[in-house]
């Protein structure tokens, strides 16, 4: 059998994303100069090289932490359409013929109810799958971190793509799963929770999230962000017209002000600014700027919700401006942005002041 090699540039989405996951990875393949042919269905888009070449340049300059809406990012070999009577070989013989071995197996699908539904197909598959790769020297204690991810789009299709330490997500479908903590007001709370996880290493929280730091929280009604910053022992000024909820103000913690947090400024320098009011992403930019530029906090997290056309143009152009604005304010800054898990229509960027 031939060798077969990894073409395809193989990313996870939301389902309803891929035309802005297609675009973001189109923008890497552009700058890279390479020439590919782009594939999707929901919840996943692949460029495949249109040259025959291996993928792995690519797919390591367009590096997975500074990727906007992807949330796994495979090099992967062309896509196998399975027996139903037989569904292993056709996988064995392809991992046989990439010559490549792997420390892991993750069978993953699409974020949908489609997806959801082949687990139990999934799960009679793992063993079996499993102890044959490792028979034949496939799946072994050391190959360089290498993870092989078995993408699931139908009981009867696959796409295996491999992933590298350092350029890829460490979660299962590249969702971070939170259990909602039953005494936070709001549902949203999951969402500051989930930019911590993504944008503050764990080793770092004590630090950078620490107790009697200071915090303004930029409609914070009824108090999901609050919460948070109040489970990490800060004092949070809760910018909000609206009411907040009765047991979280009990805490002693939160100076409720009802402001506009478009003008509302801070009466000394603060540790975070955080920031979910629902507008146009040009105002948050503006008033994020106006904070950033005048050093009100060292690190800034807060959502740009984006309208359902062109979301990638539109984010560029956000974070675009929001670096020329920093840069010519002479203030050195670290940005970031994903579209996480719990976010829905929106993004979530993370700003760290760098002295
Ligand atoms: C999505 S909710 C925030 C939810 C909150 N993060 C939580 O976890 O509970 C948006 C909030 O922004 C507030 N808001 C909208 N415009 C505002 C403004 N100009 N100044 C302050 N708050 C504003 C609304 O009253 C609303 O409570």
């Amino acid at each position: 059998m031939s060798d077969t090699i990894p073409t395809a540039w193989l990313v996870y989405c939301r389902p309803g994303f891929e035309g802005d996951t297609l675009a973001e990875m189109q923008h890497h393949a552009k700058q890279q100069g390479v020439n590919c042919e782009p594939a999707h269905g929901a919840g996943w888009v692949s460029l495949t090289r249109q040259d025959g070449e291996a993928i792995n340049d690519l797919h390591r300059q367009a590096a997975f932490q500074h990727l906007i809406f992807a949330r796994q990012s495979l090099a992967a070999l062309p896509p196998l359409v399975l027996s139903r009577e037989d569904r292993l070989t056709a996988i064995l013989d392809q991992v046989k013929a990439s010559r490549w071995s792997f420390e892991e197996i993750w069978h993953e699908t699409p974020d949908t109810n489609d997806g959801k539904a082949l687990s139990g197909l999934i799960k009679a598959l793992t063993r079996p799958l499993q102890n044959t790769l490792k028979k034949r020297g496939a799946l072994r204690g050391k190959a360089g971190g290498r993870r092989l991810h078995i993408f699931w789009t139908d009981g009867d299709r696959v796409q295996l793509g491999m992933s590298f330490p350092d350029n890829r997500s460490e979660l299962l479908n590249g969702i971070r799963r939170l259990r909602f903590p039953s005494r936070a007001p709001s549902r949203s709370t999951l969402k500051l929770e989930e930019a911590w996880h993504e944008f503050i290493p764990r080793d770092q929280w004590d630090t950078r999230l620490a107790e009697h730091m200071q915090a303004a929280d930029l409609g914070a009604a009824p108090g999901g962000w609050t919460w948070q910053l109040v489970q990490r022992g800060m004092y949070v000024y809760a910018i909000d017209n609206g009411p907040m909820d009765k047991a979280l103000m009990a805490t002693g913690q939160i100076d409720h002000l009802r402001e506009d947090g478009f003008t509302w400024e801070p009466p000394q320098r603060l540790d975070w600014l955080v920031c979910d009011i629902v507008d146009k992403p040009v105002r948050v930019l503006a008033m994020v700027e106006r904070w950033l530029t005048r050093k009100w906090c060292r690190e800034a997290i807060f959502n740009l919700k984006l309208p359902m056309k062109k979301r990638w143009d539109e984010v560029t152009r956000c974070l675009t401006t929001l670096e020329a604005a920093l840069a010519s304010a002479g203030v050195s800054a670290k940005i970031s942005c994903r579209h996480l898990y719990h976010d829905r229509e929106e993004v979530t960027v993370h700003v760290r002041l760098l002295h």
